[in-house]
């Protein structure tokens, strides 16, 4: 039976009405069946300080441990200020301590993101980029993907309207299976 992989996803935005959240949903419907979709959750986490180092509460280790679990992580975020939102940098600087204990390391990760801007959120993904660089994150270099929102481009239950960009989408997904697969095959994840 073909290698199945865990794929983490963080949806980078609080908001009830979430455009980048519609956008997760219409990633895992496209998923390949060897990516298994799951999502890990940012909002409940406290303000990171250094002072949590020496004994995290229990919701921060629960976040960490769900990230050990998977083979790779999905960033699917919004670009705010072109970067990215605070409570997304706020959820990585969590996983990235105590020091010697970032949960990034070695971890192949993928960023795409949504915006009704022309640009779809290139700026804060180049940040991210930088973010995921810094913490040791093998990430996927191509295919970018900069999605302009326009209403009704995604359905609520995730379903993707304009078919040039299913197929783009379903694309991105096929090759963040066979990136997370090869960064596997010579960096195997620790037991
Ligand atoms: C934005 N927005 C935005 N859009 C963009 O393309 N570049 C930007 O720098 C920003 N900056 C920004 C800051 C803040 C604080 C907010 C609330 C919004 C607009 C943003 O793309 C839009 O609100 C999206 O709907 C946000 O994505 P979610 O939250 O719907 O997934």
């Amino acid at each position: 039976m073909a290698t199945r992989y865990r794929i983490g996803y963080f949806v980078g935005s609080l908001s009830s009405t979430s455009i980048n959240r519609l956008l997760a949903k219409a990633l895992v419907r496209l998923a390949p069946p060897a990516l298994q979709m799951e999502e890990i959750a940012i909002k409940d986490l406290p303000l990171y300080s250094p002072d949590y180092d020496a004994d995290y509460p229990p919701v921060a280790r629960a976040f960490k441990q769900a990230i050990a679990e998977c083979d790779g992580v999905l960033f699917v975020s919004p670009e705010y200020n072109r970067s990215i939102p605070g409570g997304l940098k706020n959820a990585i600087d969590w996983a990235s301590r105590p020091w010697g204990q970032n949960a990034f390391s070695r971890k192949p990760s993928g960023v795409i993101g949504t915006s009704p801007g022309a640009i779809g959120t290139a700026v804060a993904q180049q940040s991210l980029r930088s973010v995921l660089c810094f913490c040791n994150s093998p990430l996927m270099n191509t295919v970018e993907a900069y999605i302009q929102f326009k209403p009704g481009l995604i359905t609520a239950d995730g379903e993707v309207t304009d078919e040039g960009t299913e197929k783009f989408l379903r694309n991105y997904m096929d090759e963040l299976h066979l990136f997370v697969q090869r960064v596997l095959t010579v960096l195997p994840r620790e037991a």
